[in-house]
């Protein structure tokens, strides 16, 4: 049977190649972005709600069925410890509503939705390094929601495997989502590469392909398993 998959976050970067990794498969994709676009549906995800509005817009675009909830969507946007304390808590409640609440929104859709059918569903969440690293000095919030995300979906593995709902985060180091000089700049210039031992940062098809293996074929014994991909940038 065809494999009914939500993508959020699918218009360019990690998503858009999670999109081109699984069209491999026996699949039907429903992609989202911040607005809509042609195959693509818009929701903001800052905005209260949004979660489930995406998830009722999703489930009817794919007939009533959805196999598996990948939340990609993302922000990574600074908060230095500087700025005016009501600056500091919209930039905490932005990152916090795209990067966490909204996944969680998405996670809870979809758990009620696979526990009430035979065969039960997937959930891929997107995190990061950060969510055990840490982040950089203007990213405490980056951090805390990633790390957010990890326990929520331990969670939810450890919670519906009796409901056949499994449940898988990646965590990936720096990853070429922009033009490379740009975006090496934008992270730190030369002491980035410098401190991955692989020498280079990950690209978005080697985040891609985990996410695509863990949505379609990793064994339901893995199901709480968080997939690092950093180029041993941080090994633990
Ligand atoms: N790139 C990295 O180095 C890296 C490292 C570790 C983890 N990650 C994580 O990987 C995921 C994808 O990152 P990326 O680098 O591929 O990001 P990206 O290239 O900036 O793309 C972000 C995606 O999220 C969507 N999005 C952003 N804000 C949104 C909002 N308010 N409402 C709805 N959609 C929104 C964007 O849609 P629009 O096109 O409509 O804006 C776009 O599809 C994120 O969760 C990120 O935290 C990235």
């Amino acid at each position: 049977m065809t494999t009914n998959i939500l993508v959020t976050g699918s218009t360019r970067g990690i998503g858009a190649a999670i999109v081109a990794a699984l069209s491999a498969g026996d699949v039907r994709v429903v992609g989202h972005g911040s607005r809509s676009r042609d195959g693509v549906i818009g929701v903001n995800l800052e905005q209260a709600g949004a979660g489930d509005e995406l998830w009722d817009k999703a489930l009817a675009a794919l007939g009533g069925r959805i196999d598996v909830l990948i939340n990609n969507a993302g922000v990574f946007e600074a908060a230095a410890v500087d700025l005016p304390l009501a600056d500091w808590q919209a930039q905490w409640s932005r990152t916090m509503a795209i990067n966490l609440q909204a996944a969680a929104d998405l996670c809870r859709r979809a758990v009620v939705h696979f526990r009430e059918r035979p065969g039960g569903g997937r959930i891929v969440n997107v995190a990061s390094r950060a969510a055990y690293r840490g982040d950089s000095p203007a990213h405490w919030h980056y951090a805390a929601a990633k790390a957010g995300m990890v326990g929520m979906t331990k969670s939810i593995a450890r919670g519906f495997a009796r409901d056949d709902i499994l449940a898988f985060t990646v965590t990936p180091g720096f990853v070429m989502t922009g033009m490379a000089e740009e975006y090496v700049a934008s992270r730190g210039g030369d002491k980035l590469l410098a401190d991955i031992p692989l020498g280079r940062v990950a690209q978005p098809d080697e985040v891609a392909n985990a996410v695509a293996y863990l949505a379609l074929q990793a064994p339901a014994s893995m199901t709480g398993a968080v997939i690092d991909i950093n180029g041993a940038s941080f090994v633990r």
